[in-house]
């Protein structure tokens, strides 16, 4: 066994020393070398569909490719030659891979990893799929997860799904990926996609990138449409992009954000607050001059005892002060406990009950899917579960989502508790201190912006004795993302931490 993983290791070693100039492109390289005629939408699939070949059998961050990639690569391509206007901006003829939670009308299937979505028909693209269509981008496949976003069961690994095996973290492979949206971090930690785009609920796209040394944005929730989303919970989902840079981020966010009439009432308040001109003008070298950066940390800056972490984190606080942040230190939000503590907190009653109603809903839409139900999809793994070795992990959230029956009084006074922690906790914090933002390492604080709807971006930020990755989160209130933008960038351009991946067996 240990025989073969280190001749992967030298195998792996000798395929990250090839190729090294489309590695870590961003989407303004790829523009430029666009406009230059020096590669076309075309070469660059072909790249990525090569490095998917090469290191997708091991690291198994992509579910599907789609097999028209190249059929709309060309129509890129010639869209460009033809001098069409959409074809000179943001995300046209750039290769992007979406968690396989997000719904595609094409070829490709739409599972949550589970092989009970194999098959089923959507009934329409998810509404920021339409805008990455708008918008001219290559949809290059689907991305693997934790399985139902990891609402199947505790038990379940980060980064397993049936349909898609154990995803691995690059950097590690021994260590955890981190999920849900683990199939879009390690795709595009590892080269094997230009951007990515996942979803969160609370952690799912923080966590994995931190763990995979790339940026995370977590919208608020409502800015981007879930509408054809596969749901966990309506009040608290939403969809980010995760990459290389924030500068790709950003542009990924200005694509995917905006009004949709299929989740009209989230993303109509929302678009009141996309700033005109989009969210790149906040790409700024000098974005963290005169921030109010709160520091919180119990019990966020708690390392292992012997770890690098403790020094690089301060180092970085004194990055950000010198780069013209103002730092409140030592911060605590009220009932930070609680808030931690799903149970306590009301989001696990909450989240269970509003699944059910959300995700037979979306099971009722589709056009056609052998499972039609929360019943179905319960059934269906107790049937085939030992065939498909999914049984293993057991699917108690399932179970207690089922014995839910919609928002009745427990419901609503767990909503009410999280609206109560929520303002006196996170909220008072802010706006007593006058707060731009808040700094946190890894991503442990994402039960207190689930539950407030809150944004926050992951940056790569550090790697343990072991290589493996650590990022930092800086956290706002809602509608905050051109703030969070501007300090991330910041951080991002003075720190420059990312590297490619190190294959560690
Ligand atoms: C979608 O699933 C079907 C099985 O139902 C499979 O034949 C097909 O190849 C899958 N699509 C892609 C793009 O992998
Ligand atoms: C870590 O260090 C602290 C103080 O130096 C000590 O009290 C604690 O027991 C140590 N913990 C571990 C797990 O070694
Ligand atoms: C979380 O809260 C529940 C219920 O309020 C409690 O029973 C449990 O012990 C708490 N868990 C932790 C780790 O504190």
């Amino acid at each position: 066994m240990s025989m073969f993983i280190s001749s992967l290791f030298l195998v792996l070693l000798a395929l990250l020393s090839s190729c090294h100039a489309q590695k870590e492109a961003t989407i303004q390289e790829i523009r430029l070398a666009f406009n230059k005629n020096r590669v076309n939408s075309r070469q660059l699939v072909e790249f990525y569909l090569g490095e998917i070949k090469k290191l997708n059998p091991v690291l198994k961050g992509v579910l599907e490719v789609n097999p028209d990639a190249l059929y709309e690569a060309d129509r890129a391509d010639r869209e460009r030659a033809a001098k069409v206007p959409r074809s000179m901006v943001g995300l046209h003829g750039i290769p992007v891979l979406l968690k396989d939670t997000i719904a595609t009308k094409d070829k490709l299937n739409t599972t949550a990893g589970s092989f009970a979505l194999l098959g089923s028909i959507v009934p329409r693209d998810a509404g920021i799929v339409s805008r990455l269509r708008q918008a001219g981008a290559v949809i290059l496949g689907k991305a693997s997860l934790s399985e139902w976003s990891s609402f199947r069961s505790l038990s379940a690994p980060s980064g397993f799904s049936p349909r898609a095996g154990q995803g691995k973290n690059p950097y590690v492979l021994s260590a955890t990926p981190c999920g849900s949206s683990s199939g879009p971090a390690i795709s595009v930690a590892s080269n094997m996609v230009a951007v990515s785009i996942g979803t969160e609920t609370d952690g799912s796209i923080l966590c994995p990138a931190s763990f995979n040394s790339v940026v995370g944005i977590k919208p608020t929730v409502g800015l981007t449409s879930r509408a054809g989303v596969i749901p966990i919970s309506p009040s608290l989902d939403t969809v980010g992009p995760i990459c290389r840079t924030v500068s790709d981020a950003a542009y990924v966010l200005d694509t995917i954000v905006g009004f949709d009439y299929n989740d009209g009432e989230a993303t109509k308040k929302a678009s009141r607050y996309i700033p005109l001109g989009g969210y790149t003008q906040f790409l700024k070298p000098d974005g963290l001059k005169g921030k109010r950066i709160g520091v919180i940390r119990n019990p966020f800056f708690a390392f292992s005892n012997g770890s690098n972490l403790p020094q690089v984190f301060e180092n970085h606080l004194q990055t950000l002060r010198r780069e013209g942040a103002i730092l409140i230190d030592n911060l605590e939000i009220a009932g930070l406990d609680t808030i931690l503590n799903v149970t306590a907190s009301g989001e696990a009653v909450a989240t269970i009950a509003e699944f059910k109603i959300a995700i037979n809903a979306y099971l009722k839409s589709l056009v056609t899917s052998r499972v039609r139900s929360l019943v179905d999809i319960i059934a269906f793994n107790k049937k085939f579960g030992d065939l498909e070795m999914i049984d293993e992990f057991g699917q108690e959230i399932f179970l207690a989502a089922e014995a839910t029956n919609g928002i009745g009084d427990l419901e609503k006074a767990a909503i009410a508790n999280m609206a109560t922690l929520t303002r006196d906790g996170y909220l008072k914090m802010m706006v007593e201190n006058g707060l731009d933002a808040v700094v946190t390492p890894g991503s442990n604080i994402s039960p207190a912006l689930a539950i407030g709807g809150f944004p926050a971006i992951s940056v790569p930020a550090a790697y343990d004795g072991e290589g493996v990755p650590v990022g930092i989160c800086f956290s706002g209130l809602k509608w905050s993302e051109p703030t969070l933008i501007e300090i991330s960038y910041g951080f991002e351009q003075a720190t420059k931490v990312r590297k490619i991946p190190t294959f560690i067996p």
